[in-house]
């Protein structure tokens, strides 16, 4: 199968030298492109900014702000059969970036910021999607209820629930502990361990899941 992964954060210029952006490292992301190519898929990696050595037999895409993974993503998803949105894309731009670094004023100073597009979003909403969605949730608190809130609204078929509260799991970290949430109401849960290994299992779930899926369609139209 062919699949689409987006992977480590987005940078959202607020001037020549500054932006906002998160602690995503890509380690997820990367690992689940790596597993899935240890299985002879295909594999499209959008890729944020990220200390990673691609993987190899991949074809990497690499951006920085929202609107251009948004447009990678947007170009590629309708060619593969899953797409695993990973990447921590930024809620907020700047409203307006500044084309000179910002002088340090000796006032208070606010930044303006408006949301950026939900690449998830948009891809759960669009008509006669044929690919199967996953999308992650990174939380800090009520994690099952957020994720299970996000699944709905943001309409995909998986979405794989992670705690990025503390230091040692989630983001950054080498390791991870997930819940998988299905649109049907079934979950799954795979306990702490290194994110090559989550990224395995994952893997295995997503290939599942997609091959009942086509299965099915392929059934109804016979
Ligand atoms: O990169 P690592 O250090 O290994 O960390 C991995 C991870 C914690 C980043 C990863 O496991 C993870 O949780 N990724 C999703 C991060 C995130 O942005 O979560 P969210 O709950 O804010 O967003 C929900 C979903 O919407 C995500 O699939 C996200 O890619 C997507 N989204 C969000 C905002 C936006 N503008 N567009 C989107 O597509």
């Amino acid at each position: 199968m062919r699949l689409l992964i987006t992977a480590g954060p987005t940078r959202e210029p607020i001037d020549p030298v500054r932006y906002i952006s998160n602690r995503s490292s890509g380690k997820m992301g990367y690992a689940i492109a790596e597993a899935a190519l240890a299985e002879a898929h295909e594999i499209i990696l959008i890729s944020g900014p990220v200390n990673l050595e691609p993987p190899g037999n991949a074809k990497v895409i690499s951006v920085s702000t929202s609107d251009e993974m948004f447009e990678a993503v947007h170009r590629y998803a309708d060619e593969c059969d899953i797409c695993v949105l990973c990447a921590a894309v930024a809620d907020y731009k700047a409203a307006n970036v500044s084309s000179t670094k910002i002088k340090k004023r000796g006032a208070k100073f606010s930044l303006g910021l408006i949301p950026t597009r939900d690449i998830l979003d948009s891809l759960g909403h669009q008509q006669d999607r044929q690919f199967v969605l996953v999308g992650f949730a990174a939380e800090t608190d009520h994690v099952e209820e957020n994720a299970a809130k996000k699944l709905r609204a943001k309409n995909c078929d998986i979405i794989v629930a992670n705690d990025v509260s503390g230091a040692d799991s989630g983001m950054e970290s080498d390791v991870n502990e997930v819940i998988i949430f299905f649109r049907n109401g079934e979950k799954k849960e795979i306990s702490r361990a290194p994110k090559k290994n989550i990224a395995r299992e994952l893997v295995k779930i997503f290939l599942d899941f997609a091959t009942k899926t086509f299965d099915k369609k392929n059934v109804m139209i016979n």
